[in-house]
Parts: C-alpha cells; structure tokens; sequence
C-alpha cells in the first residue's frame, strides 16, 4: 500500500450507520442526566457593572434579583477606577446559583478614570481560568470561575449623545465580554426624548463599531423574543427597591408627588425585558459566548504569544509538544546567550576596573614622590635655617663674652683708682 493511501487510510473517519433499536435503552435520558449533573454541581454568574458614581447599579441589581445586596456607596473623590468584585449564594427552586457583582468603582468621575482597570481585572479573570486549564492537576469541575459573563453598561439619561468615555470604554470592551447596554434612571427623561435617545445611541454605536451583546436568534426556541428584543436596545430602566400599594396590589415603584413608577410596568420601562433576556432567557448563552468567544480570544492571542501555533508555515499540525521542545531550545540558547554576554560584561568590567585601580596607583604613587620632595625640600631649608641660627647664636655669644669681660675689665679698673689715690696723699 503506498503512504499517502496508508495516511488516508488512518485519517478517514467511518461512516456511521443509521440503526433502528428494537426497544427501549434508555440514553433518552441523557440531557436529564445532564440537567440533574448541572443542577447539582450550581452554577456561577458574573456581571460587571459600569456606570458613573450614584448612577443606580446597587439599586438596579437589588431590583433585579429581589434581595439586598451589601453595597457601600462609593464617594466621588475615589483615587483611580477600583473593582470590587463581591460573591453571593443565591438559591431558587433546588438551583444554586453563585452570583458575582463586581462594582467599577470611581468610574466617569473625574478625568483620568478610564477603563484600564477594567480591561486588567477582566483579563485578570481569563488569565486565572487558562493557568488553571494549563496546569498539570487542574479542577476546573470545582473551580470557581470569576470570568465576566456580562457588563452591564450604565448609560446616563442625558437625552442627548454617549459620551466619549462611553464609547472608548465600549470600544475597549466589546472583545473581551458581552455588553449590554441599558439607559439608567430612566425615570427621568420623557418618552419621547427617550426613543430618540435610544435612536441616537445606536447610531453612535454602529458608526464608532462598537460590538454590543446581540441575544442569540439561532434557537428557534427563543429566535423570535431575541429578534424583537434586539430591537429594544439599549433597555431603559428603573430600579427601586420600595414598595407602593398600587390598586390593591404592592407593586415595586418610584413614588413621585405627581405619579407613581412602577418597575415591572412595561409602559413605564424596560426593566422587565432586562430581566427576561438576561436571566431568563439568555443566561446560559452569555456564559457559554463568554467562553466561547471572549476567553477562545483571549486564550488564542496568550497562547500565540508565547509561541504556541497550530500548524507550521506549511499547514502541518504542530503537536505541543513540538511546539515546547522548540521554545525550550529557544529559551536555552537565549539563555546561553545572556550568559555569555553577562560574563563578557563582568570580564570587561573588571579589566576597566583594573585600569582604573593602576592609574589611581599612579596617580597616589606620583603625589607621594612630589609631597616627598616637597618634604625633603622643606627640610633641607629647616636646616639651613637651623644652622644660621646656630651661627647667629655662636656670634652672639661670642659678641656677649667679648662684652662680659670688657666689663670686668672697666670694674677692675674704676675699683684700683681710689686705693692709688690715698696711698698718693699718704706719701
Ligand atoms: P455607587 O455604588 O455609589 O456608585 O452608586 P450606584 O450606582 O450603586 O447608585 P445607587 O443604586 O446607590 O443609587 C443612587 C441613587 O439613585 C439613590 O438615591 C437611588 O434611590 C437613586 N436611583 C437608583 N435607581 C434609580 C432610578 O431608576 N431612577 C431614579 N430616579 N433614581 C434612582
Ligand atoms: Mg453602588
């Protein structure tokens, strides 16, 4: 057989054959396996808020899964943009549900808080789910995954256009999770500003090319609510957590002294189409894009960077092993490299080194003979001068002695003349 019928033989994958059962088995059951597995093992959720300080997140997440979540309100003197990420077990039915809200704190409120942090703690989040898939022993059964599942984008009810730092932090964003954007306190701008408001931002969406979270039509289960909600993008919500009797009925609402909002009146506002597309219907496709799509990316932009590759330039599969073989020799011989050149340094080093010692012995050896001379010089001339001293002094004395006795000469003198004198009147 030749090779390349060998390879074919190898690659070529058997045709299935269709088969009738002759009577029950029972792998029927497998997706209620599956549900009763999942069901079992919970399940994680991670959304991301983003929007200007007081603009409602605490509010809108207490609203939307019917509790009191711990919140502190942020101030707006924060340093830079902080995330604080804060975990809660939730429970409906017998489905667990391990929720994360992380909070982006200080964001839009003063200049210099972009959306860095952002980037970073979502990166940071990949990164801990592919070192955990790359390691030898790894859990990912029982790993808790902190990977964004969403960001809820906070928009402010301005009425008139996205901001910038929305845009450019949308921008930033949209590769690396699924954005839904949503009007805040939406409660405060009139119908009709609203649905040109919406108009607008959609625009400047499109036109920047801006990718935000589209829900997916491809589950006819699903297909036509997606397509239409699509259409109602970005939603605008209202959050509140207070109660109002409404008719006979305690309803979730806003009381003002002219009306009353209520939340989950779809005529007042989007929240309930938020709620429906989010956790209702759309929660497992934006964990599954989550990992599909936004850490597929990642990890292939990681991998790729640290040399890892599918094929060569010719299109042949490269094993990973290969592929670490090949790094390894390029890590060594790069290593060696350096080494070399760090020795190469330090030999060059110690020869400027040893320069530098002797000329500063030369340096120091000629100072002494100069301060030797200097010293030899100052001596000769101590000397000198001790001797002329000496010679002063000799002269001195000897001037001194010459002086001594011509003084005892003169007193000898003056003291014989009286005796004379009465020995002459004697006579
Ligand atoms: P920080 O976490 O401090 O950044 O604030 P936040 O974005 O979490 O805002 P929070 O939910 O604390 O709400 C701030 C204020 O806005 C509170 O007084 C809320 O009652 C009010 N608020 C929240 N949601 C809405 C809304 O939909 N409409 C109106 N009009 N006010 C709202
Ligand atoms: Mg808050």
């Amino acid at each position: 057989m030749a090779a390349t019928d060998l390879e074919r033989f190898s690659n070529a994958e058997p045709e299935p054959r269709s088969l009738s059962l002759g009577g029950h088995v029972g792998f029927d059951s497998l997706p209620d396996q599956l549900v009763s597995k999942s069901v079992t093992q919970g399940f994680s959720f991670n959304i991301l808020c983003v929007g200007e300080t007081g603009i409602g997140k605490s509010t809108l997440m207490n609203t939307l899964f019917n509790t009191t979540f711990e919140t502190e309100e942020a101030s707006h003197h924060e340093e830079c943009v902080r995330l604080r990420p804060q975990t809660y077990d939730l429970q409906e039915s017998n489905v667990q549900l391990k929720l994360t809200i992380v909070d982006a704190v200080g964001f839009g409120d003063q200049i210099n808080k972009d959306e860095r942090p952002i980037v970073d703690y979502i990166d940071a989040q990949f990164e801990n789910y592919l070192q955990e898939e790359l390691k030898i022993r790894r859990s990912l059964f029982d790993y808790h995954d902190t990977r964004i599942h969403v960001c809820l984008y906070f928009i402010t009810p301005t009425g008139h256009s996205l901001k910038s730092l929305d845009l450019v932090t949308m921008k930033k964003l949209d590769s690396k999770v699924n954005i839904i954007p949503i009007i805040a306190k939406a409660d405060t701008i009139s119908k009709s500003e609203l649905h040109k408001f919406k108009i607008k931002i959609m625009g400047e969406l499109v036109s920047n090319g801006v990718q935000i979270y589209q829900f997916p039509t491809d589950d006819e289960a699903v297909a036509e609510i997606n397509a239409v909600m699509n259409a109602h993008l970005p939603f605008a919500v209202v959050g509140s957590t207070e109660e109002v009797k409404v008719g006979n009925k305690l309803v979730r609402a806003r009381q003002y002294p002219w009306g009353v909002v209520q939340v989950e009146n779809e005529n007042h506002c989007d929240f309930v189409k938020l709620r429906e597309m989010l956790i209702r219907v759309n929660m497992e496709d934006l964990r599954e894009q989550t990992h599909s799509r936004h850490y597929e990316l990642y990890r292939r932009c990681k991998l790729e960077e640290m040399g890892f590759q599918d094929s060569d330039g010719d299109s042949q599969p490269f094993s990973l092993q290969e592929t670490y073989e090949a790094k390894r020799k390029e890590f060594l011989s790069e290593l060696q490299r350096k080494e070399e050149e760090m020795r190469q340094m330090f030999v060059n080093k110690v020869k400027e080194t040893e320069l530098e010692l002797k000329e500063k012995e030369r340096e120091l050896h000629e100072k002494f003979e100069h301060l030797k001379r200097v010293h030899q010089e100052e001596k000769r001339k101590v000397e000198e001068k001790r001797r002329e001293l000496e010679e002063e002094t000799n002269a001195f004395n000897r001037r001194k002695a010459a002086v001594e006795a011509l003084q005892t000469q003169a007193l000898h003198a003056t003291s014989q003349q009286p005796l004379r004198k009465d020995k002459d009147k004697k006579n």
